[in-house]
Formats: C-alpha cells, sequence, structure tokens
C-alpha cells in the first residue's frame, strides 16, 4: 500500500477527498496535516477529525499546519470561501465531535520525519495552499527528492483561473509558497482547475448516499448539497460542482486518470500587475529535463462513476 498523507484546508470538496482517501483500498493514510484556506487552520483540524471520526477512522493522526503565508502573520479568510464552502467550511453542518485532540508534533516536523521514513513510498497530496510544503523545504531542503511523488490541487493553465484571471485559490493564498514548492520538489503533478473543472457531482449523486441509509451517507449528502447549492446560486455551474480535491487522490493513485503535460513551472507573484499566483511555464527552465507535470486533460466519465463507487463503499 501507498503511504499518503493529505494536506487539507478542510472544506466541503477535502472532505470528499478525506472519505475518498480513507475508503481507497490501495491507500495507507498515515497523517493528515492542517492548512489554513477555506477556513482557518484550527477549524480545518477540528473538521478532518470530526469526519474522520464519523467515518470510523480514529487510527488516522491530525497535525496542525501553517496558519497564514509565509510572507504575512495573520490569515482572514475570504468571503467567497465562505459562501462556498459555509461558515465552518464544512457547509454549515454540525458533525458529532471526535473524542481525540491533535497531535503534538507540528505538521510541517510530521512530513519531514515521513520523508525520510517512507520515502518513494510517500504520496504528499496538499488540496489546499503550499505553505506547510515551503516551511518544510525550507527546514529540510532534502525532502525534495525524497518523497516518492507529490500531487496537488491548485493552480490553471489553460482556463482562468477562480480567483482572478489568472489565479486559483490555493495558490493565491500563498504564491510565494508555491513558487518554492513549483520549483524544487520533484515528481510534481499539478491537478488544476484545467481538469478539475470538468469533474461534476450533482445531487442526483447524493440522493445516493442519503438512500444508504447511513448516519455518514446523510451527514456527506448535507455537507455537499450546500456546496452544490454554492456552485448553481453563484452561476460558477448550473450542472453540478467540481470535484476538484477528490480527483487530485485518485490522480495520485491512478495518473491514467488524466493527461499529463510534462513541464517546468512556477509562480508569479507581482502584487503591483495583478499576477498573483499565476501557474505558468518557467522560461528559465524550458531547456532542462522536466520534473513536474500539468494535468490538462481528464477523462471525467471514468473518474466521476469510480469516485461515486468509491463513495457509496465508505460512506
Ligand atoms: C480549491 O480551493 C478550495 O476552495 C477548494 O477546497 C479546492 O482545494 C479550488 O480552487
Ligand atoms: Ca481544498
Amino acid at each position: 500500500d501507498k503511504k499518503m498523507i493529505l494536506d487539507l484546508d478542510t472544506g466541503v470538496d477535502d472532505a470528499m477527498a478525506l472519505a475518498y482517501a480513507v475508503g481507497h483500498p490501495d491507500v495507507d493514510l498515515i497523517g493528515i496535516i492542517a492548512s489554513y484556506g477555506n477556513t482557518i487552520t484550527t477549524t480545518a483540524a477540528q473538521n478532518s477529525l470530526d469526519l474522520l471520526h464519523l467515518l470510523g477512522a480514529d487510527d488516522v493522526p491530525v497535525f496542525l499546519g501553517e496558519s497564514h503565508s509565509i510572507t504575512t502573520d495573520s490569515f482572514t479568510v475570504m468571503e467567497i470561501s465562505k459562501k462556498i464552502h459555509g461558515q465552518n467550511a464544512i457547509g454549515d453542518v454540525q458533525v458529532a465531535k471526535s473524542p481525540r485532540p491533535v497531535e503534538k508534533q507540528s505538521g510541517v516536523d510530521f512530513l519531514i520525519e515521513a520523508a525520510h521514513q517512507y520515502g518513494e513510498n510517500l504520496i504528499y497530496l496538499p488540496t489546499g495552499p503550499l505553505t506547510n510544503m515551503a516551511v518544510a523545504l525550507k527546514k529540510d531542503p532534502s525532502i525534495a527528492g525524497l518523497i516518492g511523488q507529490t500531487t496537488l490541487m491548485g493552480g490553471a493553465l489553460t482556463v482562468p483561473g477562480n480567483v482572478t484571471p489568472f489565479t486559483e485559490a490555493n495558490i493565491h493564498q500563498d504564491p510565494e509558497a508555491a513558487d518554492v514548492v513549483f520549483k524544487e520538489q520533484k515528481n510534481l503533478t499539478m491537478v488544476g482547475l484545467d481538469v478539475t473543472l470538468r469533474t461534476l457531482l450533482t445531487n442526483d449523486d447524493t440522493q445516493q448516499w442519503r438512500d444508504l441509509g447511513t448516519e455518514a451517507g446523510k451527514i456527506f449528502a448535507d455537507i455537499v448539497d450546500y456546496y452544490i447549492k454554492a456552485y448553481y446560486d453563484l452561476d460558477i455551474d448550473k450542472r453540478g460542482a467540481a470535484l476538484h480535491d477528490p480527483l487530485a487522490v485518485a490522480v495520485a493513485l491512478d495518473h491514467s486518470y488524466v493527461t499529463e503535460l510534462p513541464l517546468n513551472m512556477k509562480v508569479t507573484y507581482d502584487r503591483e500587475s495583478g499576477d498573483y499566483g499565476r501557474t505558468i511555464g518557467d522560461p528559465d527552465k524550458l531547456l532542462d529535463p522536466t520534473y513536474s507535470t500539468a494535468a490538462v486533460l481528464v477523462d471525467a466519465d471514468r473518474f466521476v462513476p469510480d469516485f461515486q463507487k468509491m463513495m457509496l463503499s465508505v460512506l
């Protein structure tokens, strides 16, 4: 089994990524790191603990990650995030509290330790800002070549961003950190809006979760219905809501879900021009061997039903 670390800013699609990973037979989920983004880091950690409890996965430890970007000293949740994910980031649904606290070790130290312990066999999967990995790389640059694969949800290469015309939310939260990760981390796969906006979940899907008659099925349906309604009301997509974060988990385990473009990338962070958080090819490395890829096409007709099947087995 592959060892996996999820680094989540636990909002609605992060919650689905968590359930998907818990249910996946090929995954040994060794820990969850909490990030800021859809909510503040402590709430993300609590959401992860509570959802793990709901799923009967109380053996997965949860670690606190950084609480703000590397260039700021505080973080405020964007209004748009609250609209899409709710005030508590999980659709304003009340989930029973986990009896467990977060771990004492920091998320950054846990990542560094796991990189040394598991190396090639480790999948690191961030679905929020890339702050934790940038801080870890600064503390221990050797992890860049140790971790088997880093597959991240974030960025946009061939389509517009969802925060500005060029920038996607996870990258926008901390472009300087993302630039460090894109330039230094080896075996990096970017699963961005290019592909995630093509994988949609509908109320018919969540109704099937509800029909299971389980507590987890009902709670997850309530959480995700909030997100689908937000997509509709905000006119992001009237057909369904994007499976951003779960797609990254699926790709990490089976790269044949997508078509990847080999490309060394960088992230812009010029505040004045507004070009803040754009993921783009690195002009200084066009002649170098490639160490990263960007997913540009996805087999949604295969992924969405596979995802649904996994959810029906875990909920
Ligand atoms: C990404 O931003 C967050 O709101 C979502 O959880 C996802 O990771 C989409 O841009
Ligand atoms: Ca996320």
